[in-house]
């Protein structure tokens, strides 16, 4: 086996998209290491010819969850997958939030809804914040805001909850936070547990809006320079996760009150939004390449 030969994992809808995959390939190269890109469904790939198989853009693992998990189970038998296996499969499953939640991390206030509980009612939805801000039903495997939508009728959210609930799908239903709208999101970006880059992801879902048909909905991102709040916030929730990350992202936005609170922790497949701070990719390579001695 070549010793230095490292897969980045992709998908075949992915490997045209994710912006990141050319520029973290020429930085593995840079590092001496042998990259290709992979697609984690491709039956021809031998998976034990790598020293390590970096998650990347797996991205169409949410409508093929189960197939997604067995590749996992399988692979990690033949190579060093990172992530490792047992991260990725608690951080695909948005219900992650409520044990961060339980280790004393701020997170966006949820409410979850299983296939078998009896049929929720109106009334088990979350109140929305003060003011009656609209309410957010999504998947809690989902991504690229995906079957995801942002109600201003809570019986319109309902019929959404029902409608995935009948689909099979765990759901959760959260207020929207409306500083998204202006302020946006904050993602900040950490290889080997030390914080790289953030940068701000513009609002999504608009109100009412049928969720997207596209693979992923269209993000606006740009850089950004997190407050000290934020960097506190993300700080903290990457200590309430596994240890030993080689890459992490957490996405907070400001609740009612501003202070930072996590919607999101991507430790399977995020974006590095590499373009808004081109020297991460360096930063990457030496964490992937200190795996390997
Ligand atoms: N509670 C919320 N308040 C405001 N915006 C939200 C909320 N939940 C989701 N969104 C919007 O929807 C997008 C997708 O939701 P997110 O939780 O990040 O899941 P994913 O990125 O995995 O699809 C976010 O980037 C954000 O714009
Ligand atoms: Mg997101």
């Amino acid at each position: 086996m070549d010793e230095r030969r490292v897969a980045l994992v992709t998908a075949r809808v992915a490997a045209a998209t994710d912006a990141d995959l050319p520029p973290l390939m020429q930085a593995l190269a840079d590092v001496g290491l042998a990259p290709e890109a992979a697609c984690w469904d491709d039956a021809a790939v031998d998976w034990s010819r790598y020293r390590l198989a970096v998650l990347r853009s797996p991205w169409d693992y949410v409508p093929r969850y189960e197939e997604f998990l067995e590749w996992l189970t399988r692979v990690e038998q033949m190579t060093t997958v990172l992530n490792r296996p047992e991260v990725v499969r608690w951080s695909t499953d948005k219900r992650y939030l409520r044990d961060l939640a339980a280790d004393g991390v701020p997170v966006v206030p949820t409410t979850f809804f299983e296939p078998s509980d009896p049929r929720p009612q109106v009334h088990q939805l979350p109140a929305g914040l003060e003011g009656g801000s609209d309410l957010v039903v999504k998947p809690v495997v989902s991504a690229g805001s995906k079957d995801t939508m942002r109600h201003s009728s809570p019986s319109a959210a309902l019929d959404h909850v029902h409608a995935l609930l009948a689909a099979g799908r765990a759901v959760m239903v959260q207020p929207y936070q409306d500083a998204v709208d202006g302020y946006g999101e904050t993602g900040l970006v950490y290889f080997d547990g030390i914080f790289s880059h953030a940068f701000r992801k513009g609002p999504i879902l608009g109100r009412d809006a049928a969720p997207t048909d596209e693979f992923f909905a269209p993000e606006e991102i740009a850089a950004r320079d997190p407050s000290a709040a934020e960097r506190a916030a993300a700080d903290v929730a990457i200590a309430a996760s596994p240890p030993d990350l080689l890459y992490a992202r957490v996405d907070l936005v400001p609740s009612a009150d501003g202070a930072p609170v996590v919607l999101e922790l991507e430790l399977a497949e995020p974006s590095y939004f590499v373009s808004v701070a081109p020297e991460s990719a360096g930063r990457f390579a030496e964490c992937v390449a200190a795996r390997l001695t």
